[in-house]
This record gives structure tokens, C-alpha cells and sequence, in this order.
């Protein structure tokens, strides 16, 4: 009988072994943490299909922000706003005083150790809930690019720290580029939604953002799931636009699109776990049909080890907590 002079069994006999020899691990400063802002005070509303998450008015963001600074040493947050009022063409969130301007402005002011990115897109500020004008019944490319520079320079303005375009327009980031360098933002990075699927996975945040399109979907504007080539012509146009960091959309089931795109380009790479992925380990977990925090840390390794340097999750909190 011949035995194996290879045995990799033997580095992986014990903890410290197979600590010593991990290839990937998660740290608290690759992770974004995504909040919703909402109008008025003392406003902690749970989002149902969300866990965990909250709508949260402007005081209250406030210092959950030094908590989850405090209590899970996370540092950088992505925010998305829930608006007074919606108008056809997301012009309310250009104003100096949109929801998350005077959000930005109320964090900055008390919190110094915070990273905040914005999103910007159109469709959490328009009544029929798409991300751009609509002409004839379908998204206008090019006047949507004037509202979305109109609202990338009122977060620079407001002191966002990244700015991050969610809606899929060709040439948005070209224009966001030209608008903040021409308002002098010149240091005002760009974190593009590069590779955005039309996905159902986002099914739980539109519930949490309002923004559910009233008619049709995002088919014509988000990427088809069944294509990857175009992929990488998306980030590849998003990089010689000016594109500072590119973002791949979903996460779990387009880990082979974060790998592609990592091995393609030689710029960071953003993966965002979206809600529907949060939801459904939430779900499991309540359920008892699955150990949700080592699920948790499987996932997010999982992402970072398919080739994405940050990592956009709602699980950033308990995971900063529980490491
Ligand atoms: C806005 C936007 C969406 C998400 C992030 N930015 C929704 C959408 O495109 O419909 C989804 C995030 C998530 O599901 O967690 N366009």
C-alpha cells in the first residue's frame, strides 16, 4: 500500500494552523455600511423585509453613525435618501438642501473619522420611480445626465467624500467628472456603478428607498444577468471616462464578474452584497436553517477572494461587532 507524500490535511490540523495559512480574510476597513435617510426627527423606522435596518431621520443617522464607528469599528458609509417630495425628474435632489446634503452636513459636522459616499441616481426622487427623465416612455439618456451632475455637485458641495452614480446612464461619469472639476471638486473621487445588473436581488431596498419604477422596469437601462463582455466593456468605458473605482452589482451570483473584472483592469474594485442577498440570510437565520454569522463571514470572504478590494454590505455592522 503507497500513502500520500503530499497530504495537504496537514496544514489544515488546527486553528492556528489554518490561520497562519489563510489566503483571504475580511477586515473591517474593506466594508461600507449602507443607511437610509428619511425626513423629520426622532424617526427610526424599521424596514420589514430589512432586519435590522432602519429608515433613520437625520438626528438619529447621526449617531448611529458614531455607533457603528464605536461599537463595530466601521468607518465608511454609503447613504441614500427618502425625500419630502418627489418630481418627475429628480431636480429636488440638486438643491443645496436635499435630504442628504443637509445629512452629509449634519454627519461631517459631529463625526470626523467617517468616509460617506453618496449614490446618485434619480430614481428614489422621482414620482414614477425610474432613474432618469422620461421621454415617451423610456428613460432619456442624455437629459438624465443633467440632473445627475446637478446632484453629484450639491453632495460635493455638502461635503460627501466619494461620489457614486447608480443609474446606468452612458456617459454619466464623464459628465458627474466634468461637473464637480468644473466646480472645483477636483479631489472628489468617482465610485462607478460600472457593471449594474437588472436584478430582483434589489426587491428589499426599493421597499427601503420607496423607489419601486411605477411602470416597466430597469431592463433598459441595467445590464442583462446573462452577459459578461459587456461587462467589461461598461467598466472599461467608466475607467477612460475618469471612473476612480469600479462597482460590480450584485455580488454572490456575479462573483465570476468581479473576478473577470479584477483580472482586466488594474483599479479597485467595488462589489455591493445587495438586500435581496441580505434578506435571504436574514430569513434562514430566523428560520434556524443556517448558522447566519458564520454564513455571514463565508459570504463576505467569498467576495473579497473573487477579487473585490471593498465591499458595500448591510451585514457591515454585526460583522464589525462580532470579529
Ligand atoms: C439606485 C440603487 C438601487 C440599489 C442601489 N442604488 C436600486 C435599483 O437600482 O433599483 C440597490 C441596492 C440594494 O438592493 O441593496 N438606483
Amino acid at each position: 500500500m503507497s500513502f500520500p507524500i503530499t497530504r495537504l490535511r496537514r496544514l489544515r490540523q488546527s486553528k492556528l494552523m489554518r490561520d497562519m495559512v489563510r489566503e483571504t480574510e475580511v477586515n473591517r476597513d474593506d466594508l461600507i455600511m449602507p443607511y437610509f435617510v428619511c425626513p423629520g426627527s426622532g424617526v427610526k423606522n424599521p424596514i420589514a423585509s430589512m432586519p435590522g435596518n432602519f429608515q433613520w431621520s437625520i438626528d438619529l443617522l447621526v449617531d448611529e453613525v458614531k455607533d457603528l464607528i464605536q461599537s463595530a469599528g466601521i468607518h465608511k458609509i454609503l447613504l441614500f435618501g427618502i425625500p419630502e417630495e418627489k418630481d418627475e425628474t429628480g431636480d429636488v435632489a440638486c438643491e443645496h438642501d436635499a435630504i442628504v446634503c443637509r445629512a452629509i452636513r449634519a454627519i461631517k459636522k459631529e463625526v470626523s473619522d467617517v468616509l460617506i459616499v453618496a449614490d446618485v441616481c434619480n430614481c428614489e426622487y422621482t414620482t414614477h420611480g425610474h432613474c432618469g427623465t422620461i421621454i415617451d416612455g423610456d428613460v432619456d439618456n442624455d437629459l438624465t445626465l443633467v440632473t445627475l451632475a446637478g446632484q453629484a455637485m450639491a453632495l460635493a458641495a455638502a461635503g460627501a467624500d466619494v461620489i457614486a452614480p447608480s443609474d446606468m446612464m452612458d456617459g454619466r461619469v464623464a459628465a458627474i467628472r466634468k461637473a464637480l472639476d468644473d466646480g472645483g471638486f477636483i479631489k472628489t473621487p468617482i465610485m462607478a456603478y460600472s457593471a449594474k445588473y437588472a436584478s430582483s436581488f434589489y426587491g428589499p431596498f426599493r421597499d427601503a428607498a420607496e423607489s419601486a419604477p411605477q411602470f416597466g422596469d430597469r431592463s433598459t437601462y441595467q445590464m442583462d444577468s446573462g452577459n459578461s463582455d459587456e461587462a467589461l466593456r461598461e467598466v472599461e468605458q467608466d475607467i477612460a471616462e475618469g471612473a476612480d473605482l469600479v462597482m460590480v452589482k450584485p455580488a454572490l451570483s456575479y462573483l465570476d464578474i468581479i473576478q473577470r473584472v479584477k483580472s482586466t483592469f488594474n483599479i479597485p474594485v467595488v462589489a455591493y452584497n445587495v438586500s435581496g442577498e441580505f434578506s435571504m440570510v436574514k430569513a434562514a437565520g430566523a428560520n434556524g436553517w443556517i448558522d447566519e454569522k458564520r454564513m455571514i463571514t463565508e459570504i463576505l470572504t467569498s467576495i473579497k477572494r473573487a477579487g473585490a478590494d471593498v465591499i458595500i454590505t448591510y451585514h457591515a455592522k454585526e460583522f464589525g461587532v462580532n470579529i
